[in-house]
């Protein structure tokens, strides 16, 4: 009988197993006011789920707010706290990623200015957030530096950081596209200084609002995360419906209800036999945004709670913030003196 040989078998020894580095990414969102579901659904679910396997940075981002708001701040403060509030109630963890405010880093506005040296006009003009606003929609208010240059100021949140991945939605991928030039650009010039991020998108599509609009606060339109059980009843019971289900017995077609689009995103186990309740009649309107709602109030209750914890003892998200500052500015710091090694700054 032959005998296989047998692989010799080398001792594992853990103290040589290095773990690979983690990662990084750097995501960033306005703070604009209360946190909705559609930021739940399109953003903050991923940010939740990637703290595990990647380095995270999540930044308020105030200046960029200041861009579009800079006739009243008055909000900003508590709007960026609010906002932490409502990252952490959602399961951010400040053990695992860093939180921090892009206006407590001062080197993003250094970097931003020397990253303006870079960058051609038109680029700027040409970017659709900035083409939309100012040159289509004729906003004089905003037909100022800071919002032409706010993209400039995104590519060095992104590269102060050295982040491979950004997680973003549709809107912001020819930022990202811009913030890609200006790194090869710099690197072809000045030697490898930058690495070229890459977007993440969203696989979720867009969650309407409950008029069938985009969801958003000026709309007066979403359920916020922070809204009470029985706020979510009454806001999901005043969801348009298919029009075509006058009487109970009409039957639907759920590709047409923003209700049925809930469903499936936030009751997938029984999003399908719901659909088919519709299509045959047999699940009435009132019953179907009763689940919905049933659904969403699970899924925002064990956020209320932690949001409650956080607001009985207001100290936490100060020292989650400083101690989030403090890492993300010696980062900060460490880059800004290569880039000037680089650059023949002093
Ligand atoms: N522009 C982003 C938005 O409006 C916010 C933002 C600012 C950002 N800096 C960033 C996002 C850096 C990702 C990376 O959503
Ligand atoms: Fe919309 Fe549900 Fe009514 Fe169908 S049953 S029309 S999916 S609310």
């Amino acid at each position: 009988m032959d005998f296989e040989p047998v692989e010799k078998k080398r001792p594992v020894i853990i103290e040589n197993i290095i773990p690979p580095e983690k990662k990084r990414v750097l995501s960033g969102m306005r703070p604009t006011g209360r946190l909705h579901i559609g930021h739940w659904v399109g953003a903050l679910i991923n940010w939740v789920k990637m703290q595990k396997e990647y380095d995270v940075y999540h930044m308020v981002a105030d200046w960029h707010a200041m861009t579009s708001q800079y006739e009243n701040t008055r909000n900003i403060r508590e709007n960026s706290r609010e906002m932490v509030i409502d990252w952490i109630s959602c399961g951010l963890d400040p053990e695992q990623c860093t939180i921090f405010v892009q206006s407590q880093i001062k080197e993003h506005a250094e970097l931003a200015l020397l990253l303006g040296m870079f960058t051609p006009v038109p680029w700027l003009e040409r970017t659709p957030s900035y083409k939309e606003a100012v040159i289509e929609g004729k906003n004089q208010s905003l037909e100022t530096l800071g919002f032409l240059g706010y993209p400039v100021l995104q590519a060095a949140d992104i590269v102060l950081y050295k982040a491979s991945f950004v997680p973003v939605g549709e809107d912001q991928v020819p930022h990202l596209e811009m913030c890609r030039e200006l790194v090869r650009r710099v690197n072809f010039l000045y030697g490898s200084l930058f690495i070229e991020p890459q977007p993440i998108l969203s696989q979720t599509p867009r969650l309407p609002g409950m008029d069938g609009r985009k969801m958003s606060k000026s709309y007066d339109n979403c359920i916020y995360l922070s809204d009470p059980p029985a706020a979510v009843q009454k806001k999901v019971s005043m969801m348009i419906t298919d029009p075509a289900r006058v009487k109970r017995t009409d039957v639907g077609h759920p590709e047409v209800c923003s209700v049925c689009a809930y469903q499936t995103v936030f009751n997938p186990d029984e999003a399908e036999a719901m659909h088919e309740g519709c299509r045959t009649a047999t699940l009435g309107c009132v019953d179907c945004k009763r689940r919905l709602a049933e659904k969403i109030n699970e899924l925002l209750e064990p956020m209320r709670k932690k949001r409650a914890e956080l607001e009985q003892k207001p100290r936490i998200i100060d020292s989650i913030l400083k101690d989030g500052n403090k890492k993300a500015r010696a980062f900060a710091e460490k880059t800004m003196a290569e880039v000037r090694a680089a650059l023949n700054l002093p």
